[in-house]
C-alpha cells in the first residue's frame, strides 16, 4: 500500500521507461521553476487552533453549481497513453469516482466521446489549445459541448513548447524512434512494453478526427508543437463565447494584469499557473503570485491554482492563502500510473487529507478560507494561522 503522491512517483518511476517518466515528471529548461513550485508549499506552517469543534469538517465544494468531493480537479495532461493505454478513459474514470472535475487535454489520446462514454455521470471539462486553423478548435468545442462536457479550459502559456533539457538528453520525439536507448529502456520495463505491443503508438486522436484526417501522431504532434496561433488575444475570448456557452475559464495566468484583462474579457475564472514550471525554466510560483491576483479579482471571477499541489496540506495552504480550487494534474497522473491497483482506482493519492487536515489544524466547520476569514492581506486569520517557516506569522 502506498502512502503518498511522493511514493506513487517512485513506483511511476519503477514502471515506466525513462524517457516517459522524465516527460511526466519532469520541468522546463532544469527544472528550476517546478522546483520552485513545490518548494513555495515548504515555506508555510500552520499554527492548529485547538478546541474549536471540528465535527463538521468536510471538504467537499461547488464548482459552477456542481458539488464535488473536494476542492480539486484533475487537470489536463497530454499524452497520458503513453504511460498507459487508455490512460484518459482510466482518470476519468477514477474521477468521477472520486467526485472531482476532470479535465481532458487536447492533446489527449482517447477519443473525447469515448471518455465521455467511460465516465457518463462525471463532471468533464475540456481543455483547449488554439492552433492557426481555427476550424480544429471549433469543431474541439462543438464535439465537446455535444459530448456533454461543462467546461472549457483555454490554455495561453504555451504559444511555443518549453525547452525541457531531460527531453532532449532523452531524445525524445513524436512518434517514439528506436534507439539503441530505448530499446534497452523497453527491456527493462517490460509491462509498459507489453502494454505498448499490444495497444499501438498513442495518437493524438481527438485533433485527427477535428482535422479530419487518419490518425498520425508525428504530423498532429507537430500541428501542435508548430503551428499554434501566435496571434491569439484576450479578444478572442468572444470568439470562444460564440461557439462554447459553458462556462469559460483563463489558463496559465501569472500576474495582476492579465487576470483583470481575463475579468474585463468575461472570463469566468482563471487558473493560476505556470503549467506546472515545464513551459517557463524561470519564473514565480504561483503560490507566490496568488494573493495579489486575488486581492485584484476578489468577487469578479473564479480563482484556481495549480502546480506543485502533493498532499492535503498544500490544498489547505493554498486556501489559506485564498484560491477556491486547485487543480492537482502530475499528483493525479502518478498515481494513475504507478502500476498499484488502488493508484489505477484513485484519483487521489491521499483520499480525505483536506478534511482531516482541516481538523488538524483546527478549521471549525472546515470554513472557506476564501472571503473574510483571511483579512487585511494574509496576516490575520481567524481560524488556524499559517506562519510561514522562516517565523514570519500570517
Ligand atoms: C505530463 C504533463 C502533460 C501536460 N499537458 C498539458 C496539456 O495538454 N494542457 C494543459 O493545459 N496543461 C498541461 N499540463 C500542465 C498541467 O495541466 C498543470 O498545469 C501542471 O501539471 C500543474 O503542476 P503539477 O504537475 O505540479 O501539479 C501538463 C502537465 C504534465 C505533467
Amino acid at each position: 500500500m502506498l502512502a503518498s503522491v511522493a511514493e506513487y512517483r517512485i513506483a511511476a518511476r519503477r514502471r515506466l521507461p525513462r524517457l516517459a517518466f522524465d516527460y511526466l515528471d519532469g520541468g522546463a529548461e532544469d527544472g528550476d521553476a517546478l522546483r520552485r513550485n513545490s518548494g513555495a508549499y515548504g515555506q508555510w506552517l500552520f499554527k492548529p487552533r485547538v478546541l474549536t469543534d471540528v465535527s463538521r469538517c468536510s471538504s467537499a465544494m461547488h464548482f459552477f453549481g456542481r458539488e464535488a468531493a473536494a476542492p480539486l480537479i484533475v487537470g489536463p495532461t497530454g499524452l497520458n497513453g503513453l504511460f498507459w493505454p487508455r490512460a484518459d478513459e482510466l482518470l476519468a474514470q477514477a474521477a468521477s469516482r472520486a467526485n472531482l472535475p476532470f479535465v481532458l487535454s487536447t492533446a489527449s489520446t482517447s477519443l473525447l466521446e469515448d471518455v465521455r462514454a467511460a465516465a457518463p455521470q462525471g463532471d468533464l471539462w475540456m481543455q483547449l489549445y488554439v492552433q492557426q486553423d481555427r476550424g480544429i478548435a471549433e469543431d474541439l468545442m462543438r464535439r465537446a459541448s455535444a459530448a456533454g462536457y461543462s467546461t472549457l479550459v483555454l490554455t495561453v502559456d504555451v504559444p511555443v513548447h518549453g525547452k525541457r533539457d531531460h527531453d532532449t538528453r532523452n531524445g525524445f520525439r513524436l512518434p517514439l524512434r528506436l534507439s539503441p536507448r530505448l530499446l534497452a529502456d523497453c527491456l527493462t520495463h517490460p509491462r509498459w512494453t507489453w502494454q505498448m505491443a499490444r495497444a499501438g503508438s498513442p495518437q493524438l486522436k481527438n485533433i485527427a478526427k477535428s482535422v479530419g484526417e487518419h490518425a498520425d501522431l508525428s504530423r498532429h504532434a507537430a500541428m501542435l508543437s508548430r503551428q499554434m496561433d501566435l496571434t491569439l488575444g484576450w479578444t478572442d475570448l468572444e470568439w470562444i463565447r460564440r461557439h462554447w456557452s459553458g462556462k469559460v475559464i483563463v489558463k496559465g495566468v501569472m500576474g495582476v494584469q492579465d487576470a483583470l484583462l481575463a475579468v474585463a474579457h468575461g472570463a469566468d475564472g482563471v487558473v493560476i499557473s505556470n503549467h506546472g514550471g515545464r513551459q517557463l525554466g524561470s519564473t514565480f510560483a504561483p503560490l507566490e503570485l496568488l494573493p495579489g491576483i486575488v486581492d485584484a479579482v476578489r468577487g469578479k471571477t473564479e480563482v484556481f491554482i495549480d502546480g506543485g499541489v502533493r498532499r492535503g496540506s498544500d490544498a489547505e495552504g493554498r486556501r489559506a492563502r485564498r484560491a477556491r480550487r486547485v487543480a492537482r494534474a502530475g499528483a493525479a497522473v502518478w498515481p494513475g500510473f504507478s502500476g498499484s491497483r488502488r493508484g489505477q482506482r484513485s484519483a487521489r493519492a491521499d483520499d480525505g487529507g483536506d478534511a482531516d487536515f482541516a481538523a488538524l489544524a483546527g478549521m471549525p466547520g472546515n470554513r472557506r478560507s476564501g472571503s473574510g476569514v483571511c483579512r487585511a492581506r494574509w496576516f490575520t486569520w481567524s481560524g488556524s494561522g499559517l506562519t510561514r517557516a522562516s517565523g514570519r506569522p500570517v
